[in-house]
């Protein structure tokens, strides 16, 4: 039945013409019809260079957006509507352009999880892979940072030297994680390494053995010499990995990391893109596409 799914989709990708990008959280049946799969900087530099006129987003809106502005032309599916990513929708332009009022000075730096309108009023973007690079590069002291405190917050940690600004947003799922749950994973697998996404609160940041974003995280654990690892992000990394790394053992921190907006993908949904059935057409104003792609851009140019 999967297989079946598998093969309409990809005699129909090939007829359409269609590039399938997949977020690395994303379940293995769609990894497997993707073209590439990445975090979200590859995932944004991938669809900027591709030259298929449609792309199916398996991933989040966000990810969707950053595509249509990087690639206007393009006909940008979101392959499941439903699949928003709740930090990015918790900062609107209004509340932004009014903070940015009482902070003159400051440049404002956007993690790439924002929408595209939040985009427009800021100065540049960052992945979570790009982050301390990009705000060690800026030419100013003084940064704002948003949404997420908690990646703030690291990222202020790796650049001691700027002034950084931060606001409460962040990650559910990530920041769902505690101390105590660090406790009961390492007392349960006392030989294993931390591995930690930097989106968790600080005091589990502070536990890791290795803090990096989803790309670094699973680098890491694949040439280390290690042979047993927590995994302190999205559960479908520690699946990714137990299966490209079989002679390795991987365990989740937390059951708690498990994002719902990311895995309500399914494998019909990219069906229904390339049938015309479903999915989301992304529309963007061109005023939108214009200022936001300024914030992609510097991001690129930077990262
Ligand atoms: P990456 O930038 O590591 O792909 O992560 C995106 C995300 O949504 C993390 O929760
Ligand atoms: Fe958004 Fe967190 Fe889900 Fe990533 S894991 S898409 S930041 S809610």
């Amino acid at each position: 039945m999967i297989r079946d799914i598998q093969e309409r989709i990809l005699a129909l990708k090939k007829e359409k013409d269609a590039l399938i990008l997949a977020h690395s959280y994303q379940g293995r049946e769609i990894i497997e019809v993707a073209d590439f799969t990445g975090d979200s900087l590859q995932l944004s530099v991938m669809a900027s260079k591709a030259k298929n006129p449609v792309v199916i987003m398996c991933g989040v809106r966000f990810m969707a957006e950053t595509v249509k502005i990087l690639s206007p032309e393009k006909t940008v599916y979101l392959a499941n509507p439903i699949a928003g990513c709740p930090m990015a929708e918790q900062m609107d332009k209004e509340l932004i352009s009014a903070v940015k009022e009482s902070l003159p000075g400051y440049t404002v730096v956007a993690y790439i999880n924002t929408t595209a309108e939040l985009k427009t009023v800021c100065d540049v973007c960052v992945t979570s892979s790009s982050a301390v690079k990009i705000v060690k590069k800026i030419d100013n002291d003084k940064i704002l940072f948003l949404p997420d405190c908690n990646l703030g917050h690291y990222v202020a940690q790796q650049v001691p030297e700027k002034e950084i600004k931060l606001l409460q947003g962040g990650c559910p799922v990530h920041a769902a994680v505690t101390k105590q749950d660090v406790e009961i994973a390492k007392a349960a697998h006392p030989d294993a390494l931390l591995l930690v996404h930097p989106e968790c609160i600080p005091e589990v940041v502070a536990m890791a053995d290795y803090v990096g974003f989803t790309s670094g995280i699973m680098e890491y654990a694949k040439k280390s010499d290690a042979k047993e690892f927590i995994i302190g992000t999205e559960m479908s990394i520690t699946e990714h990995l137990q299966y490209e790394c079989p002679d390795k053992k991987f365990y989740y921190l937390s059951k708690k990391i498990l994002c719902p907006n990311m895995k309500a993908t399914t494998l019909i949904d990219v069906l229904n893109c390339l049938e015309g059935t479903g999915g989301e057409v992304i529309e963007l104003s061109e005023d939108v596409i214009r200022d936001a792609r300024k914030c992609i851009d510097r991001m690129i140019e930077l990262g």
